[in-house]
């Protein structure tokens, strides 16, 4: 497993367990995630009282530092992402330079981590390797088609692209029954979303935005939630 850690809420202790990396909408069928750790926690710890799951975003800059100081885009807005998991180094580093930064000190760490920066070199592997993985999702995303049929074969609890109209839907089939249709196009830059069986969100593989299952805005980098499929433009 990736990572194991204890936490204590009042007299309760709970087990966390990390495992199994994938990019968002990289993998519809999420369930497979969770039986992996759930299966582990079984064999090594023999507990299969699961409480919580959930699937949290990892940010990953191209140069693999993170972005700590002034927003790049906003005025007297300050900045800390891109941790890749490191959370207890740079969040401590962070508050120190942001601090510094607020407090008008110098801080000799705050020109590397400046999001600001401009790293080609060492951001430019990274970069391609992304934009062509956005590419290719385009491309092969728009050529699949569903038709509305296919509305028929969306089971309950299931998710399914289908073409509506001519436009790609992200369909959804309820506990009663019900079908829930908003547009699969991610409002960020336009891929088409993609179905996460366990956690039940449309999740866009291009640049990780998440939606659920009624369009509503999850996580960015998106701002705005799926629209209405059947909204004539
Ligand atoms: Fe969906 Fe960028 S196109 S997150």
């Amino acid at each position: 497993m990736e990572r194991i850690s204890t936490y204590n809420v009042g007299s309760e202790s709970y087990l966390i367990v990390l495992d199994d990396t994938h990019k968002v909408g990289h993998r519809e069928d999420t369930t497979v995630s969770f039986k992996k750790i759930e299966d582990y926690i079984k064999v090594a710890f023999g507990s299969d009282e699961i409480v919580y799951r959930w699937g949290a975003q990892n940010y990953s800059p191209a140069d693999s530092l993170p972005y700590i100081g002034t927003s790049p885009l906003q005025k007297n807005v300050y900045i800390a992402t891109g941790f890749e998991a490191d959370g207890l180094i740079y969040g401590t580093a962070a508050g120190a330079i942001l601090s510094d930064l607020i407090t008008g000190k110098h801080n000799p760490w705050a020109e590397v981590f400046d999001p600001k920066r401009f790293t080609p070199e060492a951001s430019a592997k990274k970069t391609i390797k992304e934009n062509i993985d956005v590419l290719a999702h385009l491309i092969k995303d728009y050529l699949v088609k569903g038709s509305e049929k296919e509305f028929a074969s969306v089971n309950i609890g299931e998710g399914k692209i289908v073409e509506v109209r001519g436009k790609k839907a992200a369909t959804y089939r309820d506990e009663s029954g019900n079908l829930q249709v908003v547009s699969a196009i991610c409002p960020h830059m336009g891929c088409v979303v993609h179905w996460n069986k366990a956690e039940r969100s449309w999740d866009c593989p291009c640049h990780g935005s998440r939606f659920a299952v009624n369009g509503t805005l999850l996580e960015g980098p998106a701002f705005n939630d799926l629209e209405n499929a059947l909204d004539e433009k």
